[in-house]
C-alpha cells in the first residue's frame, strides 16, 4: 500500500517514448552547432525532473561533455507551482569562461528558468550559457521567460513520466502522460 491517489491505469499517454527519442536527436543537432565545435561543454542536470532527459540527451552529443548535478524543488507534493523554490544542493565547480548548458524536464510558472539563468549568469560568469528544455507550458508562465531550445509545447495540464513525477510517483515511465 501507498499514499498514492492516482491510478497509473487511468493515466494517458501524451508524448510516447519514440516520440521523446526522435526529439533528443533534433534538439541534439541544435545544440551540438550553438556550441564552439573543439570546446567542452558543461553539462548542469537539474534533479530531479530531468534526470531522464539529461542522461539521454548527452548520449547524443559529441561535445567532450562534463556532467554536473544540481537539485531544485518547487511543487513539493502538489500539481501546482508553489513559487517557492528550493534549491537544495547548487554545488558546483568554477565554470567561470566555459560553455554550459542548463537541461530542465519543463518550464512552467518560468521561475525556476529565471532563477538558474540569473545565477548562472551573475554568479558562473560562464562563456556561453544556453538552456534546454524538454517541455514548454508556454500558457502558464508567470514571467517572461523562454529557453533556448525546447522539445515539445503542451497545454496547461500536469504531466508526469520520464523524469516528472507526482508525488514522486511515475518518473519512471519512458514516456509524458497526464491524468484526465
Ligand atoms: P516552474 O518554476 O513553475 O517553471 O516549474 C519548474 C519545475 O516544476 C519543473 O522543473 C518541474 O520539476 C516542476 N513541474 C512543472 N510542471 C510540472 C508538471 O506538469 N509535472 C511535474 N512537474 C512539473
Amino acid at each position: 500500500m501507498n499514499n498514492l491517489d492516482k491510478d497509473i491505469n487511468d493515466l494517458k499517454i501524451l508524448i510516447p517514448e519514440k516520440d521523446i527519442q526522435n526529439k533528443l536527436i533534433e534538439l541534439a543537432e541544435k545544440i551540438e552547432v550553438s556550441f564552439p565545435k573543439d570546446e567542452d561543454v558543461f553539462v548542469i542536470c537539474v534533479l530531479k525532473g530531468s534526470v531522464m532527459f539529461c542522461a539521454d540527451l548527452v548520449k547524443h552529443l559529441k561535445h567532450n561533455v562534463q556532467m554536473e548535478f544540481i537539485r531544485i524543488s518547487s511543487y513539493g507534493h502538489e500539481t501546482k507551482s508553489s513559487n517557492n523554490l528550493q534549491a537544495i544542493d547548487l554545488t558546483l565547480p568554477n565554470l567561470t569562461d566555459k560553455n554550459v548548458l542548463i537541461v530542465e524536464d519543463i518550464i512552467d510558472t518560468g521561475l525556476t528558468a529565471r532563477f538558474l539563468t540569473d545565477l548562472f549568469k551573475i554568479k558562473h560568469l560562464p562563456k556561453k550559457l544556453l538552456f534546454v528544455s524538454l517541455l514548454n507550458k508556454k500558457s502558464a508562465r508567470q514571467i517572461e521567460i523562454e529557453p533556448d531550445f525546447y522539445g515539445f509545447e503542451i497545454d496547461d495540464k500536469f504531466v508526469v513520466g520520464y523524469g516528472l513525477d507526482y508525488k514522486g510517483y511515475f518518473r519512471n515511465l519512458p514516456y509524458i502522460g497526464y491524468f484526465p
